[in-house]
């Protein structure tokens, strides 16, 4: 974006770009992001905001072929500013984020267009890995198909995307009936749909299940967008969405070493009343302490929320072949199994996680490369005078 003319008085620098439009850049912010307030190498701030007067303001401003030129009154410091780079930090205007998709809510009909890839091809990084993300970012779920069955191949994989989050059943945890289960995972009974360990103060963010065998008779997949749910719940019943969005109620896993509790209500909405998060999961549910007037208005609304997640048109039933890896955001995408006989055949899958923040600065590296010029306006480091 060019920039025709520049004016200033005490508080504001007002650039009148090419358009017409113009746009306000407070003194104080211009020499808080000079590029002299960065260090060369980490790219932080090395500027104290302390060292210079809250009301400064410029001796003298210019435009140039590049953009602008201040000298500040005062310490007589020289701050060049770029254009392009103020263009894309026009105060107001919300800094471009690869990583910033906007989700989309689906229901049983994203079954035939699943966002799915084969595991070779994630394998190479680059832009077929970026998109993958990207539509796991918006659906919530994607599928990467003809992974190895070596038990290790799926877990590189999502170590190529971030570091894996440990919890108390370990950085891997493999979800096979056993003799001593300390979770309804561990069993061959039914998981109704559920969100993993909302009893975690942070949820765990994107779980990977990668399925070495399912052998076994029963044990298929259902997965629902939780996000969804909500979405359908609030058009049922706007109490009990409000209720299911304000109380808080208390989840809780326990066994001989450990006691993880947490509070949040089933959906989580950002500032701006944004879904930011689901958590359900009625094995992990810990009895409802609510006071006796909320008590019975909440059983509806949990009951009516538990009824949308089992509704066949919202929701994915499939089954996990041998090799195949399903992925999915755990704080909004419920899954779920049937019961399965474990004397009729092996079954195996194994599960991590990488949470939300990790994922999305994969994306946001591998966009540097796939889109260099998105990144270019985006980044002071490159965009400098
Ligand atoms: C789990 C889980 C699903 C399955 O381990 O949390 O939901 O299909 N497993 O066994
Ligand atoms: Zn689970």
């Amino acid at each position: 974006m060019q920039i025709r003319s520049i004016d200033w008085d005490d508080r504001r620098l007002t650039l009148t770009w090419a358009t017409g439009e113009t746009s306000e850049f407070p003194h104080l912010w211009l020499r808080d992001n000079c590029p002299s307030a960065f260090h060369p190498q980490t790219g932080e701030r090395s500027f104290d905001l302390l060292s210079v007067e809250a009301a400064l303001k410029p001796a003298t401003a210019v435009l140039n072929d590049d953009g602008v030129e201040i000298v500040w009154a005062g310490d007589g410091h020289i701050s060049r500013y770029n254009a392009g780079w103020l263009a894309v930090r026009r105060p107001g205007l919300r800094r471009h984020d690869p990583a910033d998709v906007t989700p989309e809510t689906w229901d049983a009909g994203i079954a035939a267009h699943l966002p799915s890839a084969e595991a070779s091809d994630l394998a190479g990084g680059g832009k077929v890995l970026a998109q993958w993300m990207e539509s796991l970012l918006r659906y919530g779920i994607a599928r990467v198909t003809n992974v190895s069955t070596d038990a290790e191949a799926g877990r590189h994989l999502a170590e190529s995307i971030g570091f894996l989050r440990q919890t108390n059943f370990g950085t891997v945890f493999e979800v096979v009936s056993m003799p001593d289960p300390n979770n309804q995972a561990y069993t061959s009974d039914a998981l109704p749909l559920h969100t993993d360990l909302p009893n975690q103060e942070l949820a765990p963010g994107i779980q990977f299940l990668h399925c070495l065998a399912n052998e076994a008779e029963g044990g298929g997949s259902s997965f629902v967008d939780g996000y969804r749910v909500a979405e359908s719940v609030h058009e049922a019943d706007p109490e009990a969405f409000r209720l299911l969005s304000t109380v808080e109620i208390p989840f809780r896993f326990h066994d001989r070493d450990y006691d993880i509790r947490s509070r949040s209500p089933v959906i989580v909405l950002d500032r701006d009343g944004r879904l930011a998060e689901v958590r359900f999961s009625p094995h992990m549910a810990d009895t409802f302490d609510l006071p006796i007037e909320v008590m019975e208005p909440y059983y509806r609304a949990f009951r009516l929320f538990m009824e949308h997640t089992r509704d066949p048109s919202l929701m994915i039933a499939t089954r996990l072949a041998a090799g195949e890896m399903i992925v999915f955001d755990n704080r909004r995408v419920l899954h779920g199994r049937e019961a399965f006989r474990p004397n009729t055949g092996f079954r195996h899958l194994r599960g991590f996680y990488v949470d939300r923040g990790e994922f999305r600065s994969r994306l946001r590296v591998l966009r540097r490369k796939t889109a260099p010029m998105a990144e270019a306006a985006s980044s002071g480091a490159l965009a400098v005078a």
